[in-house]
């Protein structure tokens, strides 16, 4: 069996401190070292690519992630995303471009000599080892003195609550605690960054989120920069600081997770992440508040007062999440002139704490709107079949140009 985990080098000694419930994160980054122009990334990537012969698996990819952060690749499966992972790792060269970490280009720097480690989507761990003898296995090839290692295996463990499960072997454990087990084995060489290929990938829902909030917290316990691969759009929203979206080897937006959602910068970054109803129609005018846009399925006009300049005429999207889409029973109330529709409920799906509508207009265009269940009632006021008005505000779009 193959070790996976890399050494990683003579990267200084973080101290991740014993694990205690209820401390204030020591990760700050309050500060979004991101908007600063004077701050200095601990990871700058330059205009990387990668071909696998004529095949662009990584497009000239420009990125800078700072240190402390936990950000997130996010994109389809094929995108390149592990591949740039992999790079950083220095498990794969650039065809062009540079990779800069902490300062240093890595160029011909191998990878037990970056100060990186990585975690593999499987986590490999040596089957008739026990959970200790797995922890400890990188620093005992490093040649660490014993102490050395009992010490930091003792506290890799407390770090990820396996102290008690120190003597098992892998098959003795779930699969979220071999899934610790091996963020153990790679914390526990101390790197600058951790990098981790879909590392909840074998999980299972409910485990998945659980563990989400536990490397956000061992994550805010250690203070180093983790960079996650994940195919997983409600996963980046909830783990990252921030998100870089990839399409076909390239980034085509990153921002923090409420800026990718509130305020996505294409139709494909708008309909990756969560659901959103997408009206394609053609810029009227503009005036103090907002664009107007005429949608051909639409009766109303579409108001939005975020998005690039355009000029009249210019075909637009709007974008509109379900859940800024008020939804109210149709008792033949006249139509607002902008931001409306009139339709029949013809899906309908109850979710516990919201309830998706589907509604479907006159011409067979369906929208979808959310509608928060803020009261326990066995009666819904509205039902299938309903006919129904939908309403939104200026600030609920979002104007995208491609
Ligand atoms: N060693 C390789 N040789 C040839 N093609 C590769 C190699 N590694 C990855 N690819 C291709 O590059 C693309 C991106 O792969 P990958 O980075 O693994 O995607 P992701 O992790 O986003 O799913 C895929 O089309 C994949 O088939
Ligand atoms: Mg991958």
């Amino acid at each position: 069996m193959q070790q996976t985990d890399q050494a990683a080098g003579a990267a200084p000694a973080h101290a991740p401190g014993p694990a205690s419930a209820g401390r204030r994160p020591a990760v700050d980054l309050s500060e979004e070292p991101w908007r600063d122009p004077s701050a200095t990334p601990f990871i700058d990537i330059r205009g990387v690519t990668k071909k696998f012969g004529d095949f662009v698996a990584v497009d000239d990819v420009d990125l800078q992630i700072y240190g402390k952060e936990l950000f997130c690749l996010l994109g389809a499966s094929g995108c390149g995303k592990s591949t740039l992972l992999r790079m950083l790792a220095g498990f794969e060269q650039p065809t062009s471009g540079q990779i800069l970490i902490d300062g240093v280009d890595m160029a011909g720097i191998p990878p037990y000599d970056r100060p990186v480690n990585m975690m593999f989507q499987s986590y490999a761990l040596f089957p008739h080892m026990t959970v200790e003898g797995n922890v400890a296995f990188g620093l005992k090839q490093e040649g660490l003195a014993r102490g050395e290692i009992r010490d930091r295996v003792a506290q890799a463990l407390e770090l990820v609550q396996l102290t008690a499960f120190a003597k098992r072997k892998p098959h003795q454990l779930s699969g979220g605690q071999r899934q610790r087990v091996a963020l153990a084995r790679s914390l526990v060489k101390r790197p600058k960054v951790l990098l981790l290929d879909e590392p909840l990938g074998a999980l299972d829902k409910k485990l998945r989120e659980q563990t989400q909030f536990e490397l956000m917290n061992i994550q805010d316990e250690v203070g180093i920069t983790f960079v996650v691969v994940t195919h997983d759009q409600e996963e980046a929203m909830t783990l990252s600081t921030r998100i870089a979206v990839m399409n076909q080897g390239r980034i085509v937006q990153v921002g923090t997770p409420s800026e990718i959602y509130e305020f996505p910068g294409t139709r494909y970054v708008a309909d990756f992440i969560g659901s959103i109803n997408l009206f394609e129609g053609r810029v009227l005018r503009e005036d103090d508040e907002a664009i107007v846009v005429a949608c051909p399925e639409l009766e109303a006009e579409l108001r939005v007062d975020q998005g690039p300049s355009v000029h009249d005429g210019q075909k637009v999207w709007v974008a509109i999440r379900p859940e800024k889409i008020a939804l109210r029973p149709d008792e033949g109330q006249a139509l607002p002139p902008a931001n409306a529709a009139r339709g029949i409920v013809s899906g309908l799906g109850y979710l516990g704490s919201e309830t998706i509508y589907r509604v479907s207009l006159d011409n067979g265009r369906v929208i979808e709107a959310t509608m928060p269940n803020l009261t326990r009632s066995a009666r819904r006021s509205v039902d299938w079949d309903d006919p129904v008005t939908l309403a939104w505000d200026t600030a609920a779009g979002v104007l995208l140009t491609s």
